[in-house]
């Protein structure tokens, strides 16, 4: 029997998501589905392969129960299935990676949920989270509100925490929009790789983690930003592929066409910057960006400056507009303007 999965994606990602778990092979089949950001996966191969997924918020294993009410998985064979379940994630990791169950549900204070999470936690060894848990569990209605969905997500982390994230700053870009951008770009090993503004070095690592670049730099004006960049790419054992610099974005010491890929998520003006600062910067930047790339150099912004890059791309004859992607970040919902350099001249 293969294995029923949601796999959780920041809306606006899914087309993406899809191809890379079509990528997993033959064991994985997409069902058709409308929700956004989620995924229904029939897979039978190994559920390890799940934590290479680099697009993914998170991955659950979802179990159906066509009971009346959550009442019935107090009985003792639902109770054994459901501890089964929650067994076959805590089994893919090593011992004492868990220590906390949460359970997540309407009305989870009531008490037949309370004694489902006590006899789930006392089977399992675990304590019970407060807010949040190493073990996370979803009970929900299942579809068209028949019976009941246990759903256990398959790692102690969502799989979008970087383990490389050792320095994080406030505006730190989410892993899967990062690499979802570097996706975008095609990146190649020829490639002369240049993030703007890159504030912890998401953009930077989550690219160089696809495969080497012929030169890839960082640059940020903020110096503590830089620290950062270097201490996470540090950790993620990518340092001696990269330069970092104190370069401003709006004059940069690189030739004219010179550069393959730029990429950058743009102060929004919410944690940096505001919106005031971005009316000057936005335009200086994706300027100096034009005459930095060479023609048909792919570039990706992430900005929720929407009506600013609107108008300023509609009045530049350097950039093409490729797509324009919304995504979801948490309730904020910024685009990745995906561009192409024209041959017009600066
Ligand atoms: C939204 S943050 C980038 C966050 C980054 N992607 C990350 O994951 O941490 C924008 C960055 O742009 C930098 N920045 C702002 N103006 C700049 C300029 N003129 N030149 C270079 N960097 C600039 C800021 O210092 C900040 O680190």
């Amino acid at each position: 029997m293969p294995y029923h999965l949601e796999v959780v994606v920041a809306a606006g990602l899914e087309s993406l998501a899809r191809e890379e778990i079509q990528r997993l092979g033959r064991g994985a089949r997409l069902a058709p589905g409308q929700t956004p950001g989620v995924l229904t996966v029939h897979y039978d191969g190994p559920l390890q392969r799940l934590f290479t997924l680099r697009l993914a918020t998170s991955v659950y294993l979802v179990k159906h129960f066509p009971i009346p009410r959550p009442r019935a998985l107090l009985g003792d064979q639902h109770l054994r299935t459901a501890v089964g379940l929650a067994e076959t994630a805590l089994n893919l990791h090593p011992r004492g990676s868990f220590q906390t169950l949460y359970l997540s549900a309407a009305g989870a204070e009531s008490s037949v949920l309370a004694r489902l999470k006590d006899e789930l936690s006392g089977s399992l060894g675990l304590q019970r989270g407060q807010d949040d848990g190493d073990l996370l569990l979803r009970l929900r209605r299942g579809t068209g509100g028949q019976g009941w969905d246990l759903l256990v997500r398959l790692t102690p982390r969502p799989l979008a925490t970087r383990a490389w994230r050792v320095c994080n700053r406030e505006g730190a870009l989410n892993g899967p929009v990062a690499h979802a951008m570097a996706l975008l770009t095609r990146p190649a090993p020829d490639d002369l790789y240049l993030n703007l503004g890159c504030g912890s070095g998401t953009l930077l690592i989550e690219r160089l983690q696809l495969g080497r670049a012929q030169r890839a730099i960082g640059c940020d004006i903020n110096s503590e930003a830089l620290a950062c960049t270097r201490t996470n790419l540090e950790a993620a054992g990518l340092s001696d592929r990269c330069e970092i610099t104190p370069w401003d974005a709006r004059k940069l010491p690189l030739p004219d066409g010179s550069v393959d890929v730029i990429t950058a998520d743009l102060p929004f003006g919410h944690l940096v910057g505001s919106h005031n600062e971005n009316l000057d910067l936005y335009p200086a930047l994706l300027q100096e960006a034009a005459r930095v790339a060479r023609p048909h150099a792919r570039c990706a912004l992430l900005s929720h400056e929407v009506r600013l890059m609107e108008r300023l791309l509609a009045t530049m004859t350097t950039w093409r507009l490729i797509e324009n992607l919304r995504v979801d970040l948490g309730g904020l919902y910024p685009r990745i303007f995906l561009l192409r350099r024209t041959n017009q001249r600066v």
